[in-house]
């Protein structure tokens, strides 16, 4: 089943297979983020959400003050993503990019969500985020398609951002996904984010999960400074 199927079916009321929907999963996560990464109490960070989906997170992320970006390919998805705001079409503004999708811009100023291709190039996002925010991203792709991902994540990284990322570890079928298994040596070989990042903790569990054999984990990433 590809994407646009999958979200289909989600918003179908379906299996909701990796949706976490509880705030405090959320909580946990932007309090990693801006511990790894606030320097200044009063900073608020530009985030980036690859592969967002309709994760409240990037809401949560925007009410708490900070700048996010959210990346998916299914309009549906970026839809649902939008109606947490109040509105999928009030307050909110869209502009094409040539062959690179739409791109919403919410009245706030504060969140931008691009509806397009993660891997495609887009040299406004280069050098601008201060963090990153993935949850069950890298995760879902296989590995042919890694290195690109892992390459735009490296390209629109700032100096020294922090990378939040979770995965999960599963006790059989790991070949098979997605979800894929994903440990410290996958996320770090030469393939992935080895070139680019350093792997500074392993968070171990984040939250429990409703599916038997399978645990979140989380690691966090520092963006090394480019030469
Ligand atoms: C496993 S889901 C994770 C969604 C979200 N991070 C979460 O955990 O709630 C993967 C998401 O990636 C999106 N996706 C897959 N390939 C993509 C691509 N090349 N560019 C942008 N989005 C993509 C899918 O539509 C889907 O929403």
């Amino acid at each position: 089943m590809g994407w646009s199927d999958t979200w289909k079916d989600i918003l179908d009321g379906g299996n909701q297979r990796w949706k976490v929907d509880n705030l405090d999963a959320k909580k946990i996560a932007l309090k990693h983020i801006t511990d790894n990464t606030i320097t200044s109490s009063a900073r608020k960070l530009k985030i980036l959400c690859p592969l967002a989906g309709d994760d409240k997170f990037v809401f949560h992320a925007w009410s708490e003050g900070h700048d996010v970006t959210a990346i998916d390919l299914v309009p549906e998805a970026v839809a649902a993503m939008r109606q947490q705001f109040g509105s999928s079409t009030d307050g909110w503004t869209s502009t094409p990019k040539e062959d690179e999708g739409l791109v919403w811009k919410h009245d706030s100023g504060r969140v931008t969500l691009y509806e397009g291709d993660m891997l495609k190039k887009r040299s406004e996002l280069e050098n601008s985020f201060d963090a990153i925010y993935d949850k069950d991203s890298y995760g879902a792709l296989t590995k042919d398609i890694r290195p690109a991902f892992c390459q735009r994540l490296s390209d629109y990284a700032k100096d020294g951002a922090t990378l939040y990322i979770e995965v999960k570890n599963k006790a059989s079928g790991r070949e098979h996904g997605p979800p894929f298994h994903v440990e410290k040596s996958d996320l770090m070989e030469s393939t992935s984010f080895g070139p680019y990042f350093n792997h500074v903790t392993a968070l171990g569990e984040l939250y429990p999960l409703p599916m038997p054999g399978m645990q979140q984990t989380g690691h966090i990433l520092k963006r090394m400074l480019r030469k």
